[in-house]
């Protein structure tokens, strides 16, 4: 089963969004595997942003994803990647779609609410950046088989 990393952004919680972002992925029907609130340090923060580094907005996504606490999510399901990122909306707030997340809670790129990972492997990687494999819980969840045949 697919697995894919989730930050609920510094701005997420401090405006009280937490709630209502996790029940987006609930309600969808993916798998809660992993959570915690954690205080990001640079140096986690220049890892998680590595693919960026050397652009204009690295520095300040950097002081942004520190500035505050996140919550660290892992979720399962099928296809939960590009499902996350549909959920997610576009990077930019300011004109991703009203029904995403970015698009309903949003107003500017550089606040731009929460972060999911792109493909297996930077899920892999983010995962591993964020999470011992013992915080990832494996258990059975009532009603998956009314998900997908
Ligand atoms: O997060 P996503 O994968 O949608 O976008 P990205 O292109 O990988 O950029 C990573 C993060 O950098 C974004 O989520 C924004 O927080 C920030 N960013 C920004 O502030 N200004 C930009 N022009 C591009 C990205
Ligand atoms: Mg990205």
């Amino acid at each position: 089963m697919e697995r894919t990393f989730i930050m609920l952004k510094p701005d997420a919680v401090q405006r009280g969004l937490v709630g209502q972002i996790i029940a987006r992925f609930e309600s969808k029907g993916c798998k809660l595997v992993g959570m915690k609130l954690v205080k990001v340090d640079r140096n986690l923060a220049e890892e998680h942003y590595a693919e960026h580094k050397g652009k204009s907005f690295f520095e300040p996504t950097v002081n942004y994803i520190m500035s505050s606490p996140v919550v660290a999510t892992v979720w399962e399901g099928k296809n939960v990647i590009a499902i996350a990122r549909e959920l997610m909306g576009s990077t930019n707030p300011a004109s991703a779609n009203p029904g995403t997340i970015r698009g309903a809670y949003g107003m500017d790129i550089s606040r731009n609410i929460i972060h999911g990972s792109d493909s297996v492997a930077s899920a892999d990687r983010e995962i591993a950046l964020y999470f011992r494999p013992v915080e990832i819980l494996e258990y059975d969840k009532a009603g998956e088989e009314w998900l997908s045949e």
